[in-house]
């Protein structure tokens, strides 16, 4: 499992990082509902955040962030455990795939000024497929495990929702990565098919890649 062995190769102590999740859940609970450009803890709002917790905050990444995401999409790419970049990606590539242009978007979660993850979204197709998003998700390692893709993944929803958009579809969501999967479940995506053996995982070897979609629309014929 992803997340949890990461946290724990980062050397951090269980307890200490429960109870930061727990007041960073409490800082950013589900449903906060702003504008999609820029999401931020409530503050001062009948408890919903805790004195002295971290704020969470989504907003929009820049060109000037690329160094402080770097080290976040890097560390994923050498991984090679979730993602089909090829695992020498260089910084200069990897800024070129991962800041979107219009229509797309690429954000940012940041807390206490420390940028905890990043997502891309935008039209999963060209054309006549336009009207279906797609959204790519990467959380630093030690972050992991605090809500901060929840809180990525309720952006990104929110996002193709007010845009129209009549549904996400993530294309290659790796069968091994459980928490991406239990992940996009609970937000309300669906396996569509499973294409068997389309990764080789560096520590699983040949492992499927599901099609989650979330329909925004209600059944479409
Ligand atoms: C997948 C990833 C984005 C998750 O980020 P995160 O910030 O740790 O995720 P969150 O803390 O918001 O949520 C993780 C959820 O998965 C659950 N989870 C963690 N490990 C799990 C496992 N082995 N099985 C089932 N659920 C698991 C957590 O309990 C949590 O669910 P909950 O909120 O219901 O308790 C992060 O691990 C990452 O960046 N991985 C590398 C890149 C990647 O996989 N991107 C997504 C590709 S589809």
């Amino acid at each position: 499992m992803l997340s949890r062995l990461a946290a724990r190769r980062s050397g951090g102590d269980p307890g200490r990082r429960a109870s930061w999740r727990s007041r960073l859940l409490l800082a950013y609970p589900a449903g906060v509902s702003t504008d999609s450009s820029t999401r931020t803890t409530p503050d001062g709002d009948g408890g919903a955040r805790r004195p002295g917790a971290p704020a969470l905050t989504v907003r929009p990444a820049t060109e000037a962030d690329w160094p402080a995401l770097w080290p976040i999409v890097e560390a994923v790419v050498r991984e090679g455990e979730t993602y089909t970049y090829p695992i020498d990606l260089t910084s200069e590539a990897a800024r070129e795939l991962w800041l979107e242009r219009p229509p797309g978007a690429t954000v940012l979660a940041e807390a206490g000024g420390e940028v905890l993850g990043t997502a891309k979204m935008g039209p999963n197709r060209p054309g006549n497929g336009a009207h279906v998003g797609t959204a790519s998700f990467m959380v630093a390692p030690q972050a992991r495990g605090r809500g901060v893709a929840r809180a990525l993944g309720e952006h990104v929803v929110a996002w193709h929702r007010e845009r129209g958009y009549r549904g996400i579809q993530f294309n290659a969501v790796v069968e091994t990565n459980a928490a991406a999967v239990h992940l996009w479940r609970s937000l309300g995506f669906r396996t569509v098919g499973i294409v068997p053996g389309a990764f080789r995982s560096p520590s699983h070897g040949y492992v499927g890649l599901r099609v989650m979609y979330l329909d925004l629309v209600g059944e479409q014929s």
